[in-house]
């Protein structure tokens, strides 16, 4: 590897309809705190859970080439199970740059569950993807795969970032449908990124055996296959002295910037997220 290669700082941008990408840039950005990343938020077409496939795969091509106007990127998390099981393959058709995205953790709960009751905890637009029969199909046809969509919880996870309490009965209300079965899973499935950001609230309402399952172990390891020449450690740390990281800040980028959107901008900066800024989708 040259000086020169050394010397580009890979830029990484996630996307989503909202905050749940934050629960996947986390694990990225704290694995590689070096590279660039860009965090784009389609909050004007949020919940991407309420609208049509098709929509969401135009609202997306929209977001990530507008983003691509004003920054070379060199690789795209799609960090939303709702638009990565309608639009990955029109996405990795429609772009050059490597697309990685994000998919329910079927396979790895079907390995684990004991009782063979899994519960997949995601959009009501996911949940009725053709990609997720065909995931069940492949990887978890000898388990009982019980699907529960909630925007709520979407919405909740949204008010949580925004420092709004999350109530415990609201919670209840939502997991009934599994709370008041005899056989209640004993792996649940967080099909939706948004989850992860309320898991302390999804297990005080769950008894404690039940085991919560996301994919964001699974994004890192396929990021860190695609940049392999740029991430491993000891490249990580020269890059780090060579690279005044003051001079290219990681940055987000929003589709409507009204209140609620500034209202976030704390947070961002938490994630070292130091800008925000309005892109338009026409
Ligand atoms: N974060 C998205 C997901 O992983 C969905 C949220 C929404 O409905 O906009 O499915």
């Amino acid at each position: 590897m040259s000086l020169q290669d050394l010397q580009t700082r890979p830029t990484l941008l996630v996307v989503d309809s909202g905050v749940g990408g934050l629960s996947i840039y986390q694990p990225l950005w704290q694995r590689w705190p070096a590279l660039h990343y860009l965090y784009a938020f389609d909050n004007a077409g949020f919940p991407y859970g309420d609208l049509s496939a098709n929509e969401v795969s135009r609202r997306l091509i929209a977001l990530i080439d507008a983003v691509q106007q004003r920054q070379h990127v060199h690789l795209v998390v799609v960090a939303c199970n709702t638009a990565s099981t309608a639009a990955l393959p029109l996405l990795r058709q429609r772009f050059s740059v490597p697309i990685v995205g994000v998919v329910p953790a079927i396979k790895p709960a079907a390995a684990i569950t004991r009782s063979g009751v899994i519960g997949l905890l995601a959009t009501p637009a996911t949940i009725q993807r053709p990609y997720i029969d065909e995931l069940i199909q492949q990887f978890a046809a000898h388990c009982q795969v019980e699907r529960l969509g909630s925007i709520e919880l979407v919405r909740l996870a949204e008010a949580k970032v925004r420092d709004q309490a999350v109530s415990t009965a609201v919670i209840e209300k939502i997991l009934a449908p599994w709370l008041c079965r005899s056989q209640v899973p004993d792996t649940i499935v967080l099909g939706c990124t948004h989850f992860p950001l309320l898991s302390a609230e999804l297990s005080k309402v769950l008894s404690p055996e039940v085991v919560l399952i996301d994919s964001a172990t699974a994004v890192v390891r396929q990021v860190e296959k695609l940049l392999r020449p740029y991430c491993n450690d000891q490249q990580q740390a020269l890059r780090n002295k060579l690279y005044d990281l003051s001079r290219q800040v990681n940055k987000a980028y929003c589709t409507r910037l009204d209140a609620s959107a500034a209202a976030l901008r704390g947070t961002l900066h938490d994630y070292q997220l130091m800008t925000l800024q309005a892109i338009s989708l026409d």
